[in-house]
């Protein structure tokens, strides 16, 4: 089955990902010729969650293509705030735009919304699940600057745990040849095992680190992100992780000179700002690489018949979803829709194992 919702990478072929770069690199070539290739066109954003990047370079994204966007960063001033839920929320935006990016806290919720939109829909962030549009960027950036997306050695450090840039890039990146991974992070921030089992999957070499000095020797590309504080269950717990990973100059010297350094932003500390002028660091060009990458994937959602993405098959399970942190939990409506991995059942909304 094919669709026109970017929910998960995975969705995405490596060619349709290559398309995509091929389209911004385009678009960066020559903006003048895109200037009105969406006009008449609308995007509402429809963020549930703080935003600054994602929200406001597809809002440019649109503008740039010469189209209008509508939408609401702060649910509170929607009818959210009356308790409308997320079904009838997007079935009315829907007949409204002509193409919805949304963020919300709460896992599979970018899925569920899918369910009741007629038009294209974008996961622009569901909790600490997926998060594609921010890979999508990382893919540009490192096509850009490094000219490839197959042989490198790529370092991850921080909250490998909850952040779901981290996992996004590791599943896509894990597509092309001979990429292999160095993890570094605490042990309780550790990447969820099913990272593990995809980076297995594609026979891609990994290695566990727990110090960034030692790791950073002999990476192409270090991407660092925050530690994740509004996922954690007590401040102590955060207190305890945040500074752990802090890349500073004396680290930076440990490092080659073509290494370059991503991060998706916000910065809190683990990255010094006294880096930010060293040509290796990449991650305010990289936030503008985003707004070419969504430009172009606008485009091929709205224009490109071929540009069709794959969909998982799904079933009814008779057992619900018992993840805490899954929309199916306050959004009782919705089916326990689920798909089969290695003979177990999975949700279909938040990818976790249904218990039976
Ligand atoms: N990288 C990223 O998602 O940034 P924002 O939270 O500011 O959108």
């Amino acid at each position: 089955m094919t669709n026109k919702n970017l929910i998960d990478l995975e969705s995405m072929s490596v060619e349709q990902v290559d398309k995509l770069v091929r389209k911004a690199r385009k678009i960066m070539q020559s903006p003048a010729d895109f200037r009105h290739a969406c006009d008449g066109k609308i995007l509402a954003t429809l963020f549930y969650e703080p935003s600054t990047r994602t929200q406001m370079s597809f809002q440019t994204a649109m503008l740039k293509l010469g189209g209008r966007t509508i939408g609401f960063d702060n649910p509170m001033n929607s009818s959210v705030a009356k308790g409308e839920n997320l079904k009838d929320t997007i079935s009315v935006i829907s007949g409204y735009a002509d193409i919805i990016a949304i963020r919300h806290p709460v896992e599979g919720t970018a899925m569920a919304a899918s369910m009741y939109s007629e038009v294209p829909l974008i996961n622009c962030g569901d909790g600490g699940h997926l998060h594609p549009t921010q890979t999508l960027t990382d893919i540009v950036t490192l096509s850009c600057e490094k000219g490839r997306l197959d042989n490198l050695k790529i370092g991850v450090c921080g909250d490998l745990l909850n952040g779901r840039t981290v996992h996004s890039l590791i599943k896509a990146l894990a597509k092309y040849e001979n990429n292999s991974f160095v993890l570094i992070s605490t042990e309780e921030l550790s990447v969820p095992i099913y990272i593990i089992d995809i980076l297995e999957k594609n026979h891609c070499h990994y290695e566990i680190s727990h110090s960034l000095a030692d790791a950073i020797k002999d990476l192409d590309m270090l991407y660092m992100t925050r530690i994740q504080r509004e996922r954690f269950k007590s401040a102590e717990d955060y207190e305890a992780q945040k500074n752990v990973f802090v890349l500073d100059k004396e680290k930076l010297a440990l490092a080659r000179e073509d290494m370059i350094i991503l991060h998706p932003l916000p910065r809190v500390n683990e990255i010094t700002v006294d880096i930010d002028d060293d040509p290796r660091a990449l991650y305010f060009k990289q936030a503008q690489y985003g707004m070419f990458g969504r430009m172009a994937l606008i485009l091929l959602l709205l224009q490109d018949e071929d540009f069709m993405l794959s969909e998982r098959e799904t079933f009814i399970s008779e057992h619900r979803c018992s993840n805490p942190k899954c929309i199916t939990q306050p959004e009782s409506y919705l089916p326990n829709r689920a798909y089969e991995k290695l003979g177990m059942q999975m949700c279909d909304f938040c990818d976790k194992r249904i218990d039976k």
